[in-house]
């Protein structure tokens, strides 16, 4: 069962369709270092708009003031392959663009970095072992940083296509690894893009995302 869990309140679809979020910074600017302005029009306003109209065609009407997730949750729920994949890719993409910020600070708040510390030894062990866990996902999907409400623990999980994280994971932080995601700057290195991902990982995000995962 897919997690029901509002990462981003306000991603619901409101009436009259489920809307593209603005991003939090200037994409025609690209996301520098690491993105270029071709690749992030490419991703946000053709792959991830794409979804968003393919939910809204399959959708109409229905579930309106719903959240995204719980649309996931349940299309996944009664085996609604081509739904689920259209309201999961909304929310994993909000969920990843909404993380980002050019140029963005190494240093992080303290919660967060004290909580890196304790399940993984170090910042920096941290980030290797995300780097490694992006490079490994095979084919196309989500690397994850998510709080286990089951153990109070965070982990590094891999989900395939469209697969959010599930069951008592929360989502903290996310990393695209489908080609699309960056393939005009870094053609086929992923290990280079998963090289470069922290530098645009906006840590006052996800130290929020964190502060309501374990609430
Ligand atoms: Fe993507």
């Amino acid at each position: 069962m897919t997690q029901v869990y509002t990462a981003l309140p306000s991603l619901v679809k409101a009436p009259g369709g489920a809307t593209l979020p603005e991003l939090p910074f200037d994409y025609t600017q690209g996301c520098p270092p690491v993105f270029s302005a071709h690749q992030l029009e490419l991703h946000y306003k053709k792959h991830h708009n794409a979804y968003v109209t393919k939910l809204n065609a399959i959708l109409g009407d229905k579930e309106e003031g719903e959240t995204i997730e719980a649309i996931a949750a349940k299309a996944k729920a009664a085996g609604d392959g081509p739904l689920f994949n259209q309201a999961a890719q909304h929310f994993n993409h909000a969920f990843y663009f909404g993380g980002m910020k050019p140029n963005a600070p190494d240093t992080m708040p303290a919660d967060l970095e004290a909580a890196l510390t304790k399940n993984f030894e170090s910042v920096d062990a941290f980030k290797t072992a995300f780097m490694d866990k992006a490079v490994g996902n095979f084919g196309s999907g989500w690397t994850w940083l998510v709080y286990d409400t089951a153990d109070a623990k965070l982990k590094i999980v891999n989900t395939g296509n469209a697969g959010m994280p599930e069951g008592t994971q929360r989502p903290v932080l996310t990393m695209d690894v489908w080609e699309h995601a960056y393939y005009v700057d870094f053609e086929n290195r992923r290990p280079d893009y998963a090289a470069e991902y922290f530098k645009i990982v906006d840590w006052e995000v996800v130290a929020a995302n964190l502060a309501r995962a374990s609430q």
